[in-house]
Order: C-alpha cells, then sequence, then structure tokens
C-alpha cells in the first residue's frame, strides 16, 4: 500500500520530519535507517531544530546508514561525513551504524552491518531518496526485491549525481542495504523534491513494477509514504 503526499516545497523538509515522527510513534527504540544526498538536507534541518526545541526526542532512535560510496572512508563527501554534518549534531542522536568501505572485504562488511542489523530487529523506518535512475539507497536498476546488503557498481546516473561533490574522483562503487532490508520495513518513507525527479517519481508511483525501476518495488511494501513537493509531484496521474 503506498500513500502519496504532495507537499509545498517551501515546507518540504518540515513535511518529511512530520512523516518519519509519524511513521516512529508508539516504538520504543525505533531502527531507522537513514538517507544522504540534497533531498534530506531540509529534513535533518527540520530535525534538528525540533529536537533543540524539544519537540522531537531522536535518544531513543537506532540509526543505521543506508549506502555508503566506495571511496575513502573519511573522505568530505563520503555518507559518514554527511551524517557527521546532518546528524550527529541533532541533540540526543546516537552514533549511526556505518558501512566501512575501506574494510578489507566488503563482502565481510555487509555481512556485519546485516547482522548488526538483524540484532536490532530490523528496520522500522526506512527513509530514502530516490535517484534519477529509480534507484534505492544504492539498488540500481535491475536489482531484484529479494536483493541483500551488499556491494555494488554504480551505475552511469549515480556516478554523475555523485560527481557533483567528488568530481573525477567519484567512486565506482558502493556497499548499501538491500533491497530485503529497506523494503521489509514496517514503514518506508520515500522523499523526492524538484522538477527533475518529475519523471522518475511517475514512473516508480504509475509505471510498471519492475526491477529496472527500483523504487516501483516501494509499492510491495508494508506501508509506503512517499512525500513530494508540488514539483516532483507534477507528472503523476491525477488520482
Ligand atoms: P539526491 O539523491 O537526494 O541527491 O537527489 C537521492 C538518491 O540518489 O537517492
Amino acid at each position: 500500500m503506498q500513500e502519496i503526499r504532495v507537499v509545498p516545497a517551501a515546507s518540504f523538509g518540515t513535511s518529511c520530519l512530520a512523516s518519519v515522527l509519524e511513521a516512529v510513534a508508539g516504538i520504543e527504540r525505533p531502527v531507522i535507517g537513514l538517507p544522504t544526498g540534497n533531498t534530506p538536507v531540509g529534513l535533518f534541518d527540520a530535525l534538528r531544530a525540533a529536537a533543540e526545541d524539544g519537540d522531537a526526542d531522536v535518544r531513543t532512535w537506532r540509526p543505521f546508514a543506508i549506502d555508503e560510496y566506495g571511496g575513502p572512508r573519511e573522505h568530505p563527501c563520503s555518507n559518514r561525513a554527511f551524517f557527521a554534518r546532518y546528524w550527529d549534531n541533532v541533540p540526543g542522536a546516537a552514533p549511526v551504524e556505518q558501512f566501512d568501505p575501506e574494510a578489507a572485504d566488503s563482502a565481510v562488511d555487509c555481512r556485519r552491518m546485516a547482522e548488526a542489523l538483524g540484532r536490532a530487529g530490523g528496520l522500522d523506518v526506512a527513509l530514502l531518496g530516490i535517484g534519477m535512475n529509480g534507484h534505492l539507497a544504492f539498488n540500481e536498476p535491475g536489482s531484484e526485491r529479494d536483493s541483500l546488503t551488499r556491494r555494488v557498481e554504480l551505475h552511469e546516473a549515480s556516478r554523475v549525481s555523485g560527481s557533483q561533490c567528488w568530481g573525477d574522483e567519484v567512486p565506482a562503487w558502493g556497499l548499501t542495504l538491500g533491497l530485503t532490508e529497506l523494503l521489509g520495513a514496517r514503514t518506508v518513507v520515500v522523499l523526492a523534491n524538484g522538477a527533475a525527479k518529475a519523471p522518475i517519481v511517475a514512473a516508480a508511483i504509475d509505471g510498471p513494477e519492475t526491477s529496472q525501476c527500483p523504487a516501483s518495488l516501494v509499492r510491495t511494501a508494508r506501508r509506503a509514504i512517499w512525500v513530494l513537493d508540488e514539483a516532483a509531484a507534477s507528472l503523476l496521474q491525477p488520482r
């Protein structure tokens, strides 16, 4: 089941936050998958402000990174660096469980992440952006619904998007939670804003269910909420 929430661009961050707080409500120690990128910046800003004002309490949240670039661990464009900037300064935030792209064996590191997530009971909430090619975390087109946490080769579209920060050094591979772990969450919250995302959002919501567009598999989740600004929702069929 998927619910679509279309909100004004000006309140995108606070609207995303409202959906996240709704998804974690009543869960004692919510396990939450955290995204990176341009899309969730407004959400993290709104969360920090709410936590500072006492309107949100993240102290019990158990955060997991949903993916990481296959680059230097401390690189300023790594997802680890993103969390240092946008999550670690939220009052009460626990350290994010992260992939280690410098692990000697990526398969071992992916198993460590999957086991940590399993011990936590799996995701309660998967917070996701959507890539220009329909990827979810680094589950690129062709990723099957039963894919697991693993190392992947990044598609060209993801490398182009990543090169905004990484420039020519954009990694060729990444580490990602699988669609099994992400779409098995109690609630999946997908965020998208801006007109550039409108075609892929329309394909994911109104197009066929296919592994060629991993975001189209969101509809297989127990509960899914899309939070879209008006521009990102502009090519959806009337409903
Ligand atoms: P973006 O990335 O928010 O920077 O557009 C989204 C994604 O690739 O998942």
